[in-house]
């Protein structure tokens, strides 16, 4: 019998209450493996919609569907034993009416097993977030640069500079009266991002944000460096996954022409005795 202490895993209610606390740290998961490496060490996982961009090379967010949420969710949740799991509401799933945004938020939390939905916009989207936290829903929003308006902005482009700061302040404070337990603020001025913290009882959640959110969140494969050409200010790269790769493959392609690979450690001998014990298969 184990006596180890069964594992909590945090609910929104527990990172609601983190308010002013220490940081929550987030990060996105889109596969299994590494949703069981960010899972040790992260509050919130997303299953971002950057998904689309990331790992299936879309031009953007807007082509990303529910079937791929879906997917990726699923595989994300099998990685998982303590985060927050949060899943993207894909653009085209939720903006028509607040009932259009019950079926799919459900339908996201039935198939994928996640705890909250995220979706992105202030005031014009109060009335869905009311909506579906008035029925078990939680929801994580999402206000300043919001990718899925990308072409409404005219690119990805730092939001509410000047006199744009309080219309960004107003969608914080609209999406948390509306109920959502959390809020991603993407890419504003770091002085707006404390203004909005301080301003909103619900965790802020930073990306391009400012030091002082209550949290801060990336896109993993940012952070490990994937894509040796894309390299964004507000992303600080903590490994170089991508250099790294880029040198197994092309040592890889050497060893084969050189017929260095596969080595007699690699390959099977006609008895088992020939080879070393424990290599064969
Ligand atoms: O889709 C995503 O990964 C996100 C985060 C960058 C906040 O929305």
């Amino acid at each position: 019998m184990s006596h180890s202490k069964p594992v909590k895993v945090l609910t929104p209610p527990d990172i609601r209450a983190r308010k002013g606390k220490t940081p929550l740290v987030c990060l996105t998961a889109y596969t299994t493996p590494i949703a069981k490496l960010v899972d040790e060490h992260c509050d919130i996982v997303l299953v971002g919609d950057s998904v689309g961009m990331v790992m299936h090379g879309l031009a953007s967010t807007l082509e990303v569907t529910m079937d791929m949420m879906v997917m990726h969710g699923k595989a994300v949740r099998r990685g998982l034993s303590k985060a927050l799991m949060v899943v993207d509401m894909p653009f085209g799933s939720y903006e028509e009416s607040p009932e259009q945004a019950f079926r799919n938020a459900a339908a996201l939390m039935r198939e994928t097993g996640c705890a909250a939905v995220k979706l992105e916009g202030g005031g014009a989207i109060a009335e869905t977030i009311r909506y579906l936290t008035a029925r078990a829903i939680p929801v994580m929003g999402h206000v300043g640069l919001t990718p899925q308006s990308v072409n409404t902005f005219g690119g990805y482009k730092v939001q509410g500079r000047g006199a744009d700061a309080d219309a960004v302040l107003a969608d914080a404070r609209a999406v948390a009266e509306a109920g959502a337990f959390s809020v991603v603020i993407e890419k504003v001025p770091d002085i707006l991002a404390r203004r909005i913290t301080g301003a909103v009882d619900i965790p802020t959640i930073g990306i391009g944000a400012s030091a002082q959110c209550d949290g801060q969140i990336l896109v993993v494969d940012d952070m490990l460096g994937v894509f040796t050409d894309f390299h964004p200010k507000f992303v600080k790269r903590y490994a170089e996954l991508g250099k790294m790769a880029e040198e197994a493959i092309a040592a890889y392609a050497e060893d084969v022409r050189s017929r260095r690979f596969p080595g007699p450690e690699h390959v099977f001998g006609d008895s088992p005795k020939a080879l070393p014990s424990g290599t064969e298969g």
